[in-house]
């Protein structure tokens, strides 16, 4: 089918790209002018892996094209995919403008019917808005619209891994023609029908994705729903963090056991600084407002967003009680990205634990795998190193702020002796408190308290 993507953000780019690579004639528009601009040049204006060599591939094999006018990219097309941001407005509700000029541009540049499709996060309803604006924007032309909803269930750091093998695909449709057409889109993923980049041995065997079919308003649910179904676990986690440490448990060895119910299941139970990212943070809001709006008092969501904004300050309160004092220290800072394998640092942890030391008189010293340079111009308040080693060189103590998996290969003895203290507080459990005291370091972590966990007696 011939598919335009409208939005080249993370879920427009990732979009666009696996839809043309399992074999969809596929449009791409921003109206971010210096956005587009770097994609025509073949660079993305973010990192996910694996998305580079898709983009890249499937623009050169002519599946995957750039538009550069709005019109270009709805006039002769199948299907559109609004994959433009929602970001929360001041009071928590989703802005959901630049859905609306999306609208008009269709209604208006369409000369023929379409499929549009509402792939970004967006509350209850705005599938019927979206319809109803295409309607009234469109009434000039003859061109008929048919609106869906499929949301993406996509994460940053596997987010091409998660659109060409997703656990479900959901569709909220209004007629069997709609159901019809989204069936065709992802025929190739329903039946895994596709080379894959992420796994060119061959796609993992597994069961096929379920193809759920609901209605609009069940399937904008739906991903409201599990977004802060997860959002809840992790607080949750973190909330029993807090309680091991006041009992002396281990707050890993905790959740570990109760993953082990199916029922439960062991992941999102991972303590630490809490949730971040353009997601959880915004969607929890957004759901609390929607139900606000329609008279539900969503107090369990409204607990679960409180505590993980408490993650914060009660990290600071464990780093002060470390240092006493934090003016004028020399703190190191692994981790800026809101979660490893990503440069996104919109409403990332790492970032306000960052903000927060610059605040109170400490002198951070920062490193991230991908995310310096958004981190730089986002915080310039801080020194920003080349790598671990210098970043902890001369430092009074030193933070984990983001699980990357290789801050866990680091030299730890090397980083030690750099030191000028060596004081090491794990905001993510990253590394094994006996390794880490085993080496001289006053360890700190979250709901690990020391003496925490059961060691077979020699
Ligand atoms: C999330 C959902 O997982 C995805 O399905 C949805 O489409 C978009 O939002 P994402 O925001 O990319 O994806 O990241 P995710 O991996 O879900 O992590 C979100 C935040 O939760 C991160 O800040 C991460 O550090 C934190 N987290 C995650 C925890 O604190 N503990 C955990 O156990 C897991």
């Amino acid at each position: 089918m011939r598919i335009s993507v409208i939005g080249s953000g993370y879920v427009g780019l990732v979009t666009g790209s696996c839809l043309a690579e399992v074999g969809h004639s596929v449009t791409c528009f921003d109206a971010d002018e210096e956005k587009a601009r770097m994609l025509r040049e073949g660079r993305l204006p973010l990192y996910e892996p694996n998305l580079e060599e898709l983009f890249l591939r499937n623009r050169k094999e002519g599946r995957l094209s750039l538009a550069k006018e709005a019109a270009e990219a709805v006039r002769d097309v199948d299907a559109i995919f609004i994959c433009v941001g929602t970001p929360p407005l001041e009071n928590g509700d989703a802005d959901l403008s630049a859905i609306d000029r999306v609208a008009r541009l269709i209604a208006t540049e369409s000369r023929s019917s379409k499929l549009v499709v509402e792939k970004s996060t967006v509350p209850v309803r705005t599938g019927q808005e979206l319809k109803r604006a295409l309607a009234v924007y469109g009434r000039s032309t003859a061109a008929a619209f048919r609106v869906a909803s499929n949301p993406e269930f996509l994460r940053e750091g596997s987010a091409v891994e998660d659109f060409l093998h997703p656990d479900r695909i959901v569709v909220g449709v209004e007629d069997g023609q709609a159901e019809k057409q989204l069936r065709e889109i992802y025929q190739p993923i329903l039946e895994g029908r596709f080379r894959c980049p992420v796994h060119p041995q061959g796609c993992p065997t597994g069961s096929a994705p379920a193809f759920v079919v609901t209605t609009i308003a069940s399937s904008e649910l739906i991903k409201h729903a599990s977004n802060s179904f997860l959002a809840l676990k992790i607080s949750y986690a973190n909330a029993l963090a807090d309680l091991c440490e006041r009992l002396g448990a281990n707050v890993e060895e905790v959740t570990r056991a109760m993953g082990l119910d199916p029922r439960i299941g062991p992941h999102f139970l991972g303590a630490g600084l809490g949730f971040g990212g353009f997601c959880f943070p915004k969607d929890i809001q957004a759901f609390i407002r929607l139900a606000d709006r329609v008279g539900m008092d969503f107090r369990l969501l409204k607990e679960a967003e409180a505590l993980n904004n408490r993650r914060i300050d009660s990290f600071v309160e464990k780093i002060r009680r470390a240092l006493w004092v934090i003016d004028d220290k020399r703190i190191a800072l692994l981790g800026l990205a809101f979660k490893p394998n990503t440069d996104d640092i919109r409403f990332s942890p790492a970032l306000k634990l960052a903000e927060r030391l610059l605040a109170e008189g400490g002198r951070v010293h920062a490193y991230d795998p991908k995310a310096m340079e958004k981190a730089r111009a986002a915080l310039p308040g801080a020194c920003y190193e080349a790598d671990p080693y210098a970043t902890a060189c001369g430092a009074d103590a030193l933070v984990i702020a983001t699980e990357w998996p290789e801050f866990a290969r680091l030299d730890w003895e090397k980083i030690r002796d750099g030191m000028s203290r060596p004081l090491l507080l794990d905001g993510r459990n990253l590394l094994d408190p006996k390794m880490a005291r085993a080496l001289g370091f006053e360890y700190e972590s979250v709901g690990r308290p020391e003496g925490d966990s059961f060691c077979a007696s020699a």
